[in-house]
């Protein structure tokens, strides 16, 4: 159920039920050479849908760019400051508490984003209950969840893929993503097979160090039918979380 598909008046009537939202929250940045730039924010709205149906929840717009400062030095990536991050989060969440939504569960998938979520949280709690001060029910709660982590996921991940599975550009993602979007899977020859590991600093250095913009994984082993399963174990996963996170007390 999308926000964006929704009337005013279908709103209000979900309210009367519900007063939990999913949102999703990704990254625009290089994932590459056979992985789409829009990888982070596209696994988490397809996962952010299919929990949303599963739980009968609104699913909100996604927050598309994230903090992606280190795969400035790849041609289309994009990236916001933590302070616009948690300015846009403060902001959204607010909107939606203005009509009555108190409980916020994010989907993320974009690992550079979990610190600056934490603080936009942290943000809204000291702005909201912190300067207003608010009953119990009234509470504004906000949860993040990344799609790729828990025990199912990372099990899975070593079964389908093993040491290839990676940190970035990840062989999980890509085919969660050909999965998705079967039209728009690409074809790259990855050299060597499984990206070298490692840390890094900023843009230039991550080029260097990680000329294809792949750390640790081999996306060449991604197909659209191992992306359904991540997809398949990820979805249920998240509805357990988000039912659990909207049941806690009241
Ligand atoms: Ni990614």
């Amino acid at each position: 159920m999308l926000l964006q598909h929704q009337t005013w008046q279908e709103v209000e009537t979900y309210l009367r039920h519900s007063n939990g939202i999913i949102l999703p929250i990704g990254s625009t940045e290089q994932h590459g050479p056979n992985g789409l730039i829009g990888t982070d924010a596209l696994c988490a709205e397809v996962i952010a849908r299919g929990v949303g149906d599963s739980a009968s929840a609104m699913v909100g717009p996604t927050i598309g760019v994230g903090i992606a400062v280190h795969h400035m030095g790849f041609a289309g990536s994009m990236t916001v400051r933590p302070s616009t991050l948690i300015a846009v989060i403060h902001d959204y969440v607010l909107s939606l508490a203005r009509h009555g939504f108190r409980r916020f569960f994010f989907i993320n998938g974009h690992g550079g984003n979990i610190a600056t979520v934490q603080a936009a949280f942290s943000e809204i709690y000291a702005a909201y209950e912190g300067a207003l001060g608010t009953a119990l029910d009234q509470e504004l709660r906000c949860r993040l969840a990344n799609w790729w982590d828990g025990k199912v996921m990372h099990e899975l991940g070593k079964e389908v893929f093993g040491d290839d599975e990676g940190s970035h550009a990840t062989a999980s993602e890509v085919a969660l993503t050909q999965f998705a979007f079967p039209e728009s899977i690409k074809q790259a020859a990855l050299d060597p097979p499984r990206a070298p590991s490692g840390r890094f600093h900023g843009p230039a250095d991550y080029r260097r160090r990680f000329p294809d913009g792949r750390i640790g994984s081999n996306p060449g082993l991604a197909t659209p039918e191992k992306g359904k399963r991540f997809y398949e174990a990820a979805v249920p996963e998240l509805a357990k979380a988000y039912a659990g996170f909207i049941g806690e007390n009241a």
